[in-house]
């Protein structure tokens, strides 16, 4: 996904521009560019691929002046070249433009403008928007800017500079992320908090239909009618190492790492002791509420979608609600019948994720109360929704989502148990022990970790072959399906999670000694017919790699190699198994070779629908 920076002070913006820029890469991206005004002209540098090429072609010629915008290009409109990377350029040359979003009125916008004369070089969407402000411009740079993008429909977060106006940089957003960090004598814009991190702690986030005047002195904030807007600055709450690899070959092993201290964190302030009754603070409910409820939706994307299987488990095992879990980009389509009183979980790491914020909506627009389960602090779902959990996981950098995860099933748990005593629908000594595990959880992710050898060994053994399986039943079917999904997207093997009950539908043709099986098959309900799917495999010669609980002797002979967990209860295992399983796809991928913590054709927060 696009990333943009901007710089207005008395530094050389370039030089901060391509720093932020280096704190987006993990977006995704496939060009950059950097512009920047000095002696009342624009001088604008870009380049394909990697940002290593732009610090090469910035140490070999730099590009001095104290006023830019930087991005970061992931291809919508037009293929990755050096016309179609931004920032664009109006077509007299004044006025540079940053984007993340798509304009979806572009097409029209862009045949209005050619009849008046103007000149596209480019097959982006965003061209139109340097012309249009052109267009509109008399002087003042923030008037053309909301001028301008009254025209446009879509998502948009710009960064608007004009060689005519060196010491004013405007930024501007509807639905696409964007935040002003406050400086002495200096300002930024950046997509998200961790590019300048660095440079301050202090930032605006930014609304829809806000627009941010900046100069070196201050920031005036309006709406697109011109009315201030006062905001608090919000104090970012990490510090800026955790947005650093701190030691770790790549963010993803460094966030695998951190899972002990976010369960901490996760837990803090909810459980304090098995007997105490769960606090979840923002659910924003009252214990009538919860105990009125007839439906619960969740919905969300990929990782955070498997996540949402759980929840949809362990609200009606513990707290006998009907529920359904739909991908964000299929609950429109499937128009789900809206009770009274339905409750429906948008979850999301990063709380920008396009579908799932249409889901919400559309699920407000039914009348359901939407509670989301995010990660990110006053992201765009976060200010649509009735209420929000944060997992509280810290910043997560790496493409592939593993600490979001881990958090999301535990704060899903979380909210099973709670809505289950406030119920009293669950046993309580069931509800007790649940607790008391709960609490645990963070040295069981703690002995996962110390067993990192194992799991590299495990993938020394396969990680040259091409096909996987990954195999489960019941809550530990989304393991398997995030097990498959964090493979494949890291390492290219191709991985499928299934049910192990669905193997004899179809799936077991594929087995063969060149496929391996992830079987998760941990002490439960479940477990018998596991040991049987394993059985299956290893009868048509498929070697099978065991997720099992510690001194279990019988799936141990079963299997050619064994991944062993700490034993929890049933319910909870899905904490404990996608640890190592993280591990696994980690180091495979690692073994091939492969660019982790920016995987091919992946964005971290996909903002398109
Ligand atoms: O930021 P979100 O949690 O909304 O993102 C949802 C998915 O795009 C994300 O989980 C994606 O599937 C990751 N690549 C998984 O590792």
């Amino acid at each position: 996904m696009c990333g943009i920076v901007g710089y207005i002070g008395s530094r050389e913006a370039a030089r901060i521009c391509l720093e932020g820029l280096h704190r987006l890469e993990y977006r995704g991206y496939d060009s950059a560019g950097i512009a920047v005004v000095r002696d009342h002209a624009l001088d604008v540098r870009k380049v394909v691929g990697k940002l290593l090429n732009m610090d090469a072609s910035l140490a070999e010629k730099p590009l001095p002046g104290t006023l830019g915008i930087g991005h970061t290009r992931w291809a919508t409109h037009g293929k990755p070249s050096v016309e179609n990377s931004h920032p664009h350029v109006s077509m007299n040359g004044r006025i540079a433009v940053v984007h993340n979003g798509i304009i979806e009125n572009y097409g029209e916008l862009r045949e209005r403008l050619r009849a008046e004369g103007y000149v596209f070089k480019s097959q982006t969407d965003t061209e139109v928007m340097a012309h249009l402000t052109q267009k509109y411009y008399e002087g003042d740079l923030r008037a053309a800017v909301i001028r301008a993008v009254k025209d446009l429909e879509g998502a948009f977060a710009f960064g608007v500079i004009c060689a005519d106006n060196p010491d004013v940089l405007v930024a501007v957003r509807r639905f696409s992320p964007l935040v002003v960090g406050l400086g002495e004598g200096e300002n930024f814009i950046a997509s998200d908090m961790g590019a300048i991190r660095k440079e301050t702690d202090r930032v605006y986030v930014i609304d829809d239909d806000e627009v941010a005047y900046i100069t070196r002195e201050g920031v005036e904030l309006t709406d697109l009618e011109g009315n201030r807007i006062e905001r608090e600055v919000f104090v970012i709450p990490w510090p800026a190492e955790a947005a650093e690899k701190g030691g770790h070959k790549k963010f993803m092993h460094k966030e695998i790492h951190e899972q002990t201290d976010a369960m901490h964190n996760c837990l803090a302030g909810r459980l304090s002791a098995p007997d105490r009754p769960i606090q979840l603070d923002g659910l924003n409910m009252t214990a009538e509420e919860i105990r009125n409820l007839r439906k619960v939706v969740f919905t969300a994307c990929g990782t955070a979608y498997h996540a949402g299987l759980v929840g949809r488990f362990l609200m009606e095992y513990l707290a006998k609600i009907p529920a359904e879990c739909d991908l964000a980009a299929e609950l429109r389509a499937r128009n789900p019948v809206v009770l009274d009183n339905t409750l429906c979980v948008p979850i999301s790491q990063s709380g920008e994720t396009a579908d799932t914020l249409v889901a919400l909506r559309d699920m407000k627009e039914k009348g359901a109360r939407c509670v989301s389960v995010l990660n990110v602090v006053d992201s765009s779902i976060a200010r649509e929704s009735d209420g929000v959990v944060y997992i509280q996981a810290g910043p997560e950098i790496g493409v592939a989502s593993t600490k979001a995860y881990t958090l999301q099933v535990m704060t899903m748990t979380l909210m099973a148990i709670h809505f289950a005593e406030v119920r009293g629908t669950a046993d309580p000594a069931l509800l007790r022990e649940l607790k008391a595990e709960m609490l645990k959880m963070p040295a069981y992710a703690a002995e996962l970790l110390k067993r990192e050898p194992q799991v590299l060994a495990v993938a020394e053994r396969f990680y040259r072959l091409e096909d996987s399986l990954y195999l489960g039943r019941g809550v530990n079917l989304p393991s398997a399906m995030e097990g498959a999904l964090k493979l494949k997207e890291i390492s290219y093997i191709h991985a499928e999670g299934y049910s192990a009950g669905e193997m004899k539908h179809g799936p077991i043709a594929l087995v063969d000694p060149e496929l391996f099986t992830v079987a998760i098959a941990v002490h439960g309900d479940v477990y018998e017919k596991m040991i049987g799917n394993i059985q299956e495999i290893k009868a048509r010669s498929g070697p099978v790699i065991g997720v099992a609980d510690d001194g279990d002797e019988v799936i141990g002979r079963e299997c050619d190699a064994m991944i062993w967990v700490p034993p929890v209860p049933e319910m909870l295992s899905p904490m404990t198994v996608a640890i190592p399983l993280q591990l696994l796809a980690y180091h495979m991928a690692d073994l091939r070779g492969e660019d982790i913590d920016q995987p091919r054709n992946l964005a971290k927060t996909v903002t398109v629908e």
